[in-house]
C-alpha cells in the first residue's frame, strides 16, 4: 500500500479546519462534516447489494458518513433494475448465504466498519414515478391519482413516461413499509436511516400539494401534507431511536415534477418543526440547483436552518470544499452532503479538508450502467490522490495500493 502517496496527502496542512471537525450526531461522532450523498448506481444483483458495491463503499469510508444510495422498501417501488432494496433476509443479507457473494447489505455495512466509516440507509419508495414494466402487475401508487409530467425512465425499454398513479387508499400501511425495511436496516447492521422525503418520490409527492390533492387527513392543510412523512419518521425512530434517523427534503421542488417553493413552505416548516421536538438526528435539505431543481421555485434553506437546533442541519447541492468550509463556520449547516465530488473522488473527505482538488474526469456513461461487462469501470476504479495506476485497478479502503 501506498505509505508515501497516502501519507504524503496525509501530511498536508488541513486548511477547511470546520469542515473537518467532528460531529456528534445523536451517539454517534462523524469524524468530519463531508457526508457522502446518496447516489443511484444501478449495480446490485436482483435488487442486492453486492461486492461490488462494498468495494465502492468502502473506498468512500473516509467520508464523516456515508449516506447508502436509495434503497427501496419494497420491489414496488421501483425505478431502476438494479436499484438495491432491504426488504427480506436476501436483499439485507441476513439469510446465512450471503457472505462468501457479499449479497446483501449487511456484508458491505461490515465492510464499512472495518474500514472506519459510519453508514446510514437511505430508504426510498418511488410511488407514482415506480417503473410499470418493473413492478410486476401492481399499479403505481401515489398520494393522488395524478401524474407526474414528461417522463425520464431511461434505461428500459418503452416510451420514457410516467403512469397515472392509483390513490393509495390507506396511507398507514405505506408508512409501515419504512418501518419493516428500517428493521432490516437494523439487522443489517447500518448505523441508522435516512427517510427519502425529497426529489420527488413518494414522501414528497404527500408533501407537494401538486402530486397530493386528497381530501382526507392526508391532505390539504401543511399539517395534513406532513402526515404521511411524520407517520413514516415515527416508525424509524421506534426502531432506530431518535439519534439515529435523518430525513432528506428538497424544499425547491423541480425534479420530478414537483412544484415546490412558496406554496409548500408551509408544510415544510410544519414538518421541521415537529422533527425539531423528536431529536431526529439531522434534517437534510438540497438547495435550489438551476439544473436539478428546474421548474421548481428557489427556496432559501436557511428559513428551515433557523428552525433547528437540537437536530443537525446537513445542507446538499453542488458545495465546493471552500464553499462547504464557509458554511459550517458561519453556522449555516453542520455538515455538507456532496454527490459529485465523492463520485469521482473515493478520498474527497481527505482532499477536501486539505484544500486539494478533487479529480476532474466524471465518466458520465457509466454512472448508471456497466461497460463492456467490466463492473468497476466508472465505478470502484476511481483515482485516490497521487495515482495514476488507480485508474486501472480497484482500491482497499485504506487508500491507494500503489506505490
Ligand atoms: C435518480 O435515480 O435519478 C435519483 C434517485 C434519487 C434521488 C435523485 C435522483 O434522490
Amino acid at each position: 500500500m501506498s505509505t508515501s502517496v497516502a501519507q504524503a496527502l496525509l501530511d498536508k496542512p488541513i486548511v477547511n479546519p470546520h469542515l473537518a471537525a467532528p460531529l456528534k450526531l445523536g451517539s454517534l461522532e462523524l469524524k468530519n462534516r463531508v457526508v457522502m450523498a446518496s447516489l443511484t448506481r444501478n449495480r446490485a444483483t436482483a435488487g442486492a447489494a453486492n461486492g461490488d458495491m462494498l468495494k465502492y463503499y468502502v473506498q468512500r469510508a473516509s467520508t464523516g458518513l456515508i449516506l447508502s444510495e436509495g434503497t427501496l422498501v419494497t420491489p414496488q417501488g421501483i425505478e431502476w433494475p438494479e436499484a438495491p432494496g432491504i426488504y427480506d433476509a436476501r436483499t439485507t443479507g441476513t439469510d446465512g448465504k450471503s457472505s462468501s457473494a457479499s449479497i446483501g447489505w449487511k456484508s458491505n455495512v461490515d465492510a464499512v466498519h472495518k474500514a472506519g466509516g459510519l453508514i446510514f440507509a437511505q430508504l426510498w419508495h418511488l410511488g407514482r414515478v415506480a417503473h410499470p414494466l418493473l413492478q410486476g402487475s401492481v399499479p403505481a401508487p401515489g398520494p393522488s391519482a395524478v401524474k407526474a409530467e414528461g417522463g425520464k425512465f431511461r434505461h428500459l425499454v418503452g416510451e420514457p413516461g410516467y403512469v397515472t398513479p392509483h390513490a393509495i387508499a390507506d396511507p398507514s400501511q405505506y408508512a409501515l413499509l419504512y418501518r419493516k425495511a428500517a428493521e432490516h436496516a437494523k439487522a443489517a447492521g447500518f448505523d441508522g436511516v435516512e427517510l427519502h422525503g425529497a426529489n420527488g418520490y413518494l414522501v414528497n409527492q404527500f408533501i407537494d400539494g401538486v402530486s397530493n390533492v386528497r381530501t382526507d387527513k392526508y391532505g390539504g392543510s401543511p399539517e395534513n401534507r406532513a402526515r404521511f412523512a411524520l407517520e413514516a419518521i415515527d416508525h424509524l425512530i421506534d426502531v432506530f431511536g431518535a439519534g439515529r434517523v435523518g430525513i432528506k427534503l428538497s424544499p425547491s421542488g423541480g425534479y420530478n415534477t414537483m412544484r415546490g417553493g412558496a406554496a409548500d413552505l408551509p408544510v415544510y416548516t410544519h414538518l421541521v418543526k415537529e422533527l425539531e421536538k423528536r431529536g431526529i438526528a439531522y434534517i437534510q435539505v438540497v438547495r435550489f440547483l438551476p439544473d436539478f431543481s428546474a421548474g421548481g421555485e428557489a427556496v432559501d434553506v436557511g428559513v428551515l436552518r433557523a428552525l433547528v437546533s437540537k437536530t443537525k442541519f446537513f445542507a446538499n447541492g453542488g458545495f465546493t470544499a471552500a464553499e462547504a468550509e464557509e458554511w459550517v463556520k458561519d453556522g449555516k449547516a453542520d455538515a455538507i452532503v456532496f454527490g459529485r465530488s465523492v463520485l469521482n473522488t473515493p478520498d474527497f473527505a481527505l482532499r477536501a479538508v486539505r484544500g486539494v482538488e478533487p479529480n476532474k474526469d466524471t465518466k458520465w456513461g457509466e454512472l448508471y450502467v456497466v461497460k463492456d461487462g467490466d463492473r468497476s469501470i466508472g465505478y470502484s476504479d476511481y483515482p485516490f490522490w497521487g495515482c495514476a495506476e488507480c485508474n486501472k485497478v480497484g482500491q482497499s479502503g485504506e487508500g491507494c495500493p500503489h506505490n
